[in-house]
C-alpha cells in the first residue's frame, strides 16, 4: 500500500486536505494525524472492519482497547450510556484537551473498540487539525497513538512514516505534537474513579473537580487477560535497552550513571544518555547525549521525550541511561513512560 503524506498548516488547516482525510476515513481507511498530545492513527469508530485495520497496521493485540475521538460533547451520549454527572463537569473543565474518560459503552459501538469489556474511552482533542478532520468526517474516530505496538509514540510525521509507512492510507503532517505525551486516562466506571494512565493533564488539576480520584501506577508483565489494558510494562520502548536511575540525590545518582556508562564502554557497548540541560556536563564525556530541556521545564521535557528516544536509536547506541524526574506534576507521566521504556529496569541509587 502506498502511504500518501499531506503537509497541512496546523494553525490554518487547508480544507481540501482535511476533506481528503475525512473521505479516506469515511471509506474505512486509516489516516494518521497530529493531535495536541501525540500523533493518532484514526479509523471510523463505528466501523468494525476499519477498526480491525488499526490493529493489523500497528501489530497491536485486539485486547488493547482504542480511544474514540469526538468533536463535541453532544456526541458523548451516542457512544456512552449512564454518563455520570462528574463526566459533564470534567468535560466542561478540560475538553477539548488531553483527558480521556472511560464510560459505559453504548451497544451501538462495535465491540472491537474495547473487545471483551462494556466500556469505552472517549476524548475531545484540542488540535485544530484533529478537530477539522472530526468535523469534516462527521464521525467518531477511533485512534490509538500512531506508532508500532510497544514503540515510543509518534510526535512528528516522520515517526509515523518510520513505523507505519506502507501500512496505512494517509499521513497528515502538521508538525510537532505540542504536548508530546498521551492524554491522561481516567476510569469513571470504577469506584472510586481511577487514573489508568498519567498523561498530559496533570492529576492535581483533576483532583480539583474530582477530589476522590485514585492513582496507583500498575505495571504488568504480559497482557494479563483483560484486567489491565494499556498497563503493560513494555511500552514506549526504543530498540536500545533503557536503564532508569532513581535517586533522591542528584549528584550521587549522576555519579552512578557515569560509572555505569564507563563500565558499559569497557565492554565495547555504545552508550547514550537522555539528560536535562543541567545534567549534560556529567555524562557528556562518557555517553552520546540527547538533551530534553531545563530541569524545571517538565513541559519541554515532555515535548522532547519520544523524539529523543528515537534519535538515540538512530545514533546506534545499544544502551540508554536516564535519570528519573521528580514524580510530581507532569513528572508523573514522564516517569511512567520511562519505567515502561526501561521495561522496569529501574536502578535505585
Ligand atoms: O493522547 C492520546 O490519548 C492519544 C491521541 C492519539 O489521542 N491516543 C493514545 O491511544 O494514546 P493509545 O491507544 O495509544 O492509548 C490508549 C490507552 C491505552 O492504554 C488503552 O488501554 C486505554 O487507553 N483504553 C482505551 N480504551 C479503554 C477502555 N475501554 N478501558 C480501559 N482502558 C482503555
Ligand atoms: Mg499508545
Amino acid at each position: 500500500m502506498e502511504t500518501q503524506v499531506l503537509q497541512v498548516d496546523p494553525q490554518r488547516p487547508d480544507p481540501q486536505s482535511i476533506q481528503s482525510a475525512a473521505d479516506v476515513l469515511k471509506q474505512g481507511g486509516l489516516v494518521a494525524f497530529p493531535t495536541e498530545t501525540v500523533y493518532g492513527l484514526g479509523a471510523n469508530a463505528m466501523d468494525g472492519d476499519a477498526l480491525s485495520r488499526i490493529f493489523v497496521a500497528k501489530q497491536r493485540p485486539t485486547s488493547d482497547p482504542i480511544i474514540a475521538h469526538i468533536a463535541s460533547v453532544a456526541q458523548l451520549t451516542d457512544l456512552a450510556v449512564d454518563v455520570p454527572d462528574v463526566a459533564w463537569d470534567l468535560a466542561d473543565a478540560f475538553w477539548p484537551g488531553p483527558l480521556t474518560l472511560i464510560l459505559k459503552r453504548s451497544p451501538t459501538v462495535p465491540d472491537l473498540i474495547a473487545e471483551g469489556r462494556d466500556t469505552i474511552a472517549i476524548r475531545i482533542p484540542a488540535h485544530p487539525i484533529t478537530r477539522a478532520i472530526l468535523t469534516a468526517a462527521g464521525l467518531p474516530i477511533g485512534a490509538p497513538s500512531a506508532n508500532r505496538f510497544t514503540r515510543p509514540s509518534a510526535t512528528q510525521a516522520s515517526h509515523v512514516l518510520e513505523d507505519l509507512g506502507g501500512r496505512i492510507d494517509m499521513i497528515i503532517d502538521g508538525g510537532n505534537a505540542s504536548i508530546g505525551l498521551e492524554s491522561t486516562v481516567l476510569d469513571l466506571t470504577s469506584d472510586p474513579p481511577r487514573i489508568l494512565r498519567p498523561g498530559g493533564l496533570v492529576i492535581d488539576r483533576i483532583r480539583v473537580v474530582l477530589p476522590g480520584v485514585e492513582f496507583a501506577p500498575a505495571y504488568v508483565q504480559e497482557t494479563e487477560g483483560h484486567q489491565s489494558p494499556g498497563q503493560m510494562l513494555k511500552h514506549y520502548s526504543p530498540r536500545a535497552t533503557v536503564l532508569l536511575f532513581r535517586g533522591e540525590r542528584r549528584e550521587s545518582t549522576l555519579e552512578r550513571m557515569a560509572l555505569k556508562a564507563a563500565e558499559l564502554r569497557d565492554e565495547d557497548r555504545e552508550v547514550g544518555a537522555l539528560v536535562t540541560d543541567e545534567d549534560a556536563h556529567a555524562l557528556g564525556e562518557v555517553a552520546q547525549i540527547e538533551q530534553l530541556g531545563g530541569e524545571a521545564d517538565a513541559e519541554e521535557q515532555a515535548r522532547q521525550l519520544f523524539a529523543a528516544l528515537r534519535r538515540l536509536d538512530e545514533r546506534g547506541v545499544d544502551t540508554i541511561l536516564v535519570r528519573e524526574p521528580d514524580r510530581v506534576g507532569l513528572g508523573q507521566a514522564l516517569s511512567d513512560r520511562l519505567v515502561r521504556a526501561a521495561v522496569g529496569r529501574v536502578i535505585e541509587c
